[in-house]
């Protein structure tokens, strides 16, 4: 895999996460039903997976289910949930190999029960892998997931096990789903749409945001690292001014 020197590898974000956006609409461009542009989404996903492993990023989320999905015609919905068992069944000793910790955020029970057993069959594999995290969003809604952190820290309120003067925003990132993982520093979004759609909003706060006109079924390697060059022009300023930045640099900045 050639990575292009375009890029400074010793600045490459951490945590990427992706809203995989404009299956249906590549499908529908090539008079195709929808579901065939999930199905070549899927190359999209093990090339993207394969080249942030490459590069030695930490942890890549994909947005692949929101909770609001649900809602779409349920042959849309069965075709995604059966997609997601097969593909999970046929890429997970190859994601073993790969040395990739497979991990899941969102509402996982009420996926299908096929689902959830190929899953956590998945994550229980790769629990020891040590190279990319690769996380999975399905039946993800940030929303849901905020509310269900604050229920939980509630619950503690309650049993007195947590006084609420101390419920800050650590205490509640510790009752976040991603509890584990460091914040994204680079949203991507395929197929034009600019907007957040219930995915991590309270961990994309100072997420840098990348946005691009490329369906995701044409989202190639290629695509990522323009996204990343992109993203290592950008200052990232934290309320600071630039020339605080400027004096704070490291030396490879
Ligand atoms: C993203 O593509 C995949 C999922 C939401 C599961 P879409 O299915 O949203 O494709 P468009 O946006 O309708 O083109
Ligand atoms: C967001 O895409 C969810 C996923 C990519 C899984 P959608 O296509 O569902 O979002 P909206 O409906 O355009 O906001
Ligand atoms: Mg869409």
């Amino acid at each position: 895999m050639n990575i292009p020197e375009t890029i400074d590898r010793n600045r490459l974000p951490q945590h990427i996460a992706i809203i995989m956006d404009g299956n249906g609409r590549w499908a529908k461009e090539r008079g195709e039903d929808r579901v065939y542009g999930h199905y070549e989404g899927v190359v999209s996903v093990r090339e993207i997976v394969d080249a942030c492993g490459a590069l030695g990023i930490g942890y890549l989320t994909l947005y692949a289910f929101s909770s609001e999905n649900w809602n779409r015609p349920k042959a849309e919905v069965d075709a995604l949930m059966e997609l997601l068992v097969n593909t999970i069944r046929r890429e997970v000793d190859d994601l073993n190999r790969n040395n990739v910790r497979m991990h899941v955020i969102g509402h996982f029970e009420s996926l299908p029960e096929a689902c959830q057993t190929e899953l956590q069959e998945a994550i229980d594999i790769t629990a020891n892998n040590t190279g990319l995290n690769l996380v999975l969003a399905l039946s993800y809604g940030s929303r849901d997931e905020i509310a269900r952190a604050a229920r939980l820290i509630a619950e503690k309120v309650a049993a007195g096990t947590l006084k609420p003067e101390d419920v800050n925003d650590d205490v509640l990132a510790q009752h976040l789903y991603t509890h584990a993982f460091p914040d994204p520093e680079l949203m991507i979004r395929t197929s034009g749409e600019h907007r957040i759609s219930n995915f991590l909003m309270y961990q994309l706060a100072y997420a840098e945001l990348y946005f691009t006109n490329v369906h995701w079924p044409d989202f190639r390697q290629q695509n990522l690292y323009d996204a990343l060059h992109n993203y290592q022009q950008r200052e990232r300023r934290f309320g600071k001014t630039s020339d605080q930045i400027q004096t704070t640099k490291p030396d490879h900045a």
